[in-house]
């Protein structure tokens, strides 16, 4: 079974042909990255003008090269969270495409679907295992029992994990998108030279990502010399190559080192079969080196182009789902911004 994916949930937009929810046959993903740049994050009403212009190009280049639409079973598309404007246009476009390709058509979640990376290749993860979901909005462990039987064990109380590298980023003075430019500074800096404290939540899994960032940003201050009153644009300027590096490499230890740790517990209490890591910063390289380091169970991960927002994973999550749950109406479908994964979203 084919499924065509389509994604536009925030600044990618993307469409994607899957065999079987595991083979990938096309794989298209427009990056707004070089117009957010600009502004150093995504402006939500410059993404979604960017998924008008490029949607149909997009879908008809994944659908070509998977040989037509004679080729195409189904359509999944991420109907939830995201950006409004983004999401509606991405929906819209696949809802249409539904009702004139008279095609099945399945909504799906976006945190979920990276989950579902994971599934696309050769080693799919064995079940019950446990998914550590880390991007720039979304930082959560959840419980996989199986397809569509899951159970949210932990999330951030604040910030994303991604998005504290892209506000580090932002003091320290580097590009956006944070994680890479932070993960590429710390491979020259001192993971040791600034400590940095790990919150303690009341829910042993959750997370607090915004405590690390005014961490950082304090000790930026005061490794300046400069007060609370200091302009944090400026701040940047002040720091040389090194200390930018060192700080880089310090904020990066303790995030990885922070997801690690909830991980070893609730690997310790319940005991999955596979850890399985997912979302954009699921590419950082220290964050995987310390997971096989202190994890003694097989770790999935996607390939680093697989991690950040694609289309596959949302095929893939799809063909899961049409065998298991009825289509959806695309004439009667809505979006939802905002909705997290411990509520049921399979309508099996
Ligand atoms: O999954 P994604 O593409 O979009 C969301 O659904 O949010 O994740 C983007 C996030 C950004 O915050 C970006 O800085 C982060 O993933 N990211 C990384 C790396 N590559 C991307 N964070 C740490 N290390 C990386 N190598
Ligand atoms: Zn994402």
């Amino acid at each position: 079974m084919n499924v065509l994916g389509v994604e536009s949930s925030c600044d990618e937009t993307a469409a994607a042909v899957v065999a079987n929810g595991r083979q990938i046959i096309s794989n298209v993903v427009n990056s707004q990255i070089n117009i957010h740049k600009l502004y150093n994050g995504v402006v939500p009403e410059v993404a979604a003008r960017s998924h008008l212009e490029v949607v149909i190009p997009v879908i008809d280049e994944a659908v070509q090269a998977a040989g037509g639409w004679d080729q195409i079973d189904a359509i999944a598309n991420t109907t939830m969270p995201g950006l409004i404007g983004s999401l509606l246009i991405g929906s819209l476009s696949a809802r249409m495409l539904a009702i004139v390709k008279n095609k099945p058509y399945y909504p799906v979640h976006h945190v979920e679907a990276h989950v579902y990376a994971n599934f696309l290749g050769d080693k799919a993860p064995s079940f019950p295992f446990l998914s550590l979901i880390i991007s720039g909005g979304h930082s959560q462990i959840v419980l996989f029992r199986d397809h569509g039987n899951y159970e949210l064990i932990g999330q951030t109380a604040d910030d994303a994990v991604g998005e504290a590298f892209d506000k580090v980023a932002k003091i320290i003075g580097l590009p956006y998108p944070g994680g890479p430019s932070i993960a590429e500074a710390a491979k020259n800096g001192d993971p040791h030279r600034f400590h940095f404290p790990k919150a303690h939540m009341h829910n042993k899994y959750d997370f607090s990502f915004s405590g690390l960032k005014t961490a950082v940003l304090r000790e930026v201050q005061s490794t300046v010399g400069v007060d609370h009153t200091f302009p944090s644009t400026k701040l940047a300027d002040k720091l040389d190559e090194q200390t930018r590096n060192d700080f880089a490499a310090s904020f990066q230890q303790i995030a990885c080192e922070t997801l690690v740790d909830k991980l070893v517990m609730a690997t310790n209490e319940f005991q999955p079969r596979s850890v399985v890591v997912a979302g954009g910063v699921a590419a950082n390289q220290e964050l995987r080196r310390q997971l096989i380091e202190r994890l003694p169970i097989p770790i999935n991960f996607p390939t680093p182009a697989l991690c950040t927002d694609n289309a596959a994973m949302v095929a893939s999550l799809g063909y899961f789902k049409a065998q298991r749950t009825t289509p959806t109406d695309p004439r009667h479908l809505e979006v939802i911004p905002s909705i997290s994964m411990n509520q049921t979203i399979w309508n099996n």
